[in-house]
């Protein structure tokens, strides 16, 4: 077995495992939960209106009860298969860039899960009250989830803390979750088929789906609050990086100084987090995360459109009416290809 199998069968075991050391009290909890199968073949729980891996329930839980928020905290929220390993990278070296010298940006020798940890795949995955004033090595705090904005513990939408939130167009995302939930699947189980995963997307059940809700509940929240919930497309990072990194900077309370415009810093943060940069770096070639999932499964194409290689006709025509329903009135767009013409817009 190389590396990769063994990771895989760590992680397999691990979610497969999870329930088995369930105490009492928490079956009992879950008991009542509605329960599907996940495209890797654990099982979700419906828990408070969504999807929860089973992996992840316990944690997310314990989390959503302990979790106390300084308001000097930023979290990056996303939805699995959106940019959540881009945006932590962003985020980690546009917050940061005055804390490390340039060419010992941890980014070159940890992965970004690494130095953005989960709360609820990483810290709160086997301790209910991990020691959170310990594990981020610069200041400010600097955590990430996939929980959705209305499961959040209430000091994190209470305090001033700050969330960047990535979304992507949920073809796009589809495509890169079916593969990836294929890599992670067990070797004696057949991978979930694009038809089965296709019902199960349209149908909202994904890990921390409903799609449509959870990028929706974070939209809603960013335009209710737009100081506090920074909301960024993956689409439109990949077409104008530097103006959103200077947002994103600005946003984080540390804008780029004229000297540092000057001097290139937008540019080389952008470069050094760029798909291409980070999939060749050693640490992401080798290494695995907490969950046993290998770095290297984060890093597939990184491109936009790529759904067009892999959806059927029907499934397109299937898509653009849900996105058209589902994004009704709510003013959010999302960009479909490179080229503008195939965008769908809220009416
Ligand atoms: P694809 O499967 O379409 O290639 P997440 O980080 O939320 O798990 O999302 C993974 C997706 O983001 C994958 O998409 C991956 O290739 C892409 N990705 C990872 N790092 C990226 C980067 N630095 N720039 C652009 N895309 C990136």
């Amino acid at each position: 077995m190389d590396t990769a199998e063994i990771s895989k069968a760590r992680m397999v075991s691990k979610s497969h495992d999870v329930e088995s050391s369930w105490d009492d009290e928490f079956k009992k909890l879950v008991q009542n939960f509605p329960k599907e199968r996940s495209w890797a073949g654990s099982n979700l729980y419906f828990y408070q209106g969504f999807w929860c891996p089973s992996l992840v329930l316990k944690a997310f839980i314990s989390f959503q009860k302990h979790f106390q928020a300084f308001n000097s905290d930023v979290i990056v929220a996303t939805f699995p298969k959106c940019g959540t390993t881009w945006l932590k990278a962003l985020t980690f070296s546009t917050l940061y860039r005055n804390q490390f010298p340039w060419d010992e940006n941890p980014l070159l020798t940890f992965g970004p899960h690494q130095l953005v940890r989960f709360f609820e795949y990483d810290l709160y995955l086997n301790n209910p009250f991990p020691d959170l004033q310990n594990v981020c090595a610069y200041q400010p705090r600097l955590f990430s989830t996939h929980a959705p904005y209305a499961t959040l513990p209430t000091s994190i939408k209470d305090s001033g803390c700050k969330i960047v939130y990535i979304c992507r167009n949920p073809m796009d995302m589809f495509i890169s979750l079916w593969l990836f939930a294929a890599k992670l699947r067990d070797k004696n189980r057949e991978s979930l088929s694009l038809d089965e995963a296709f019902d199960k997307f349209y149908h909202g059940i994904s890990a921390h789906g409903p799609f449509f809700d959870h990028v929706l509940g974070y939209w809603k929240a960013s335009q209710e609050n737009p100081n506090k919930i920074l909301f960024l497309n993956f689409e439109d990072l990949k077409e104008d990086m530097d103006s959103h990194l200077k947002n994103l900077a600005m946003f984080l309370g540390v804008p780029f100084t004229d000297d540092e415009e000057k001097q290139g810093v937008v540019e080389k943060i952008a470069k050094i987090c760029s798909f291409e940069n980070l999939k060749e770096l050693e640490v992401n070639k080798k290494g695995v995360h907490t969950t046993g999932i290998p770095h290297t499964h984060f890093f597939r194409k990184g491109e936009v459109g790529d759904w067009s290689n892999y959806l059927t006709p029907f499934m397109i025509e299937c898509l653009e009416k849900l996105i058209q329903e589902k994004l009704n009135g709510s003013g959010l767009t999302f960009k479909l290809s490179s080229k503008t013409s195939n965008n769908i817009a809220s009416p």
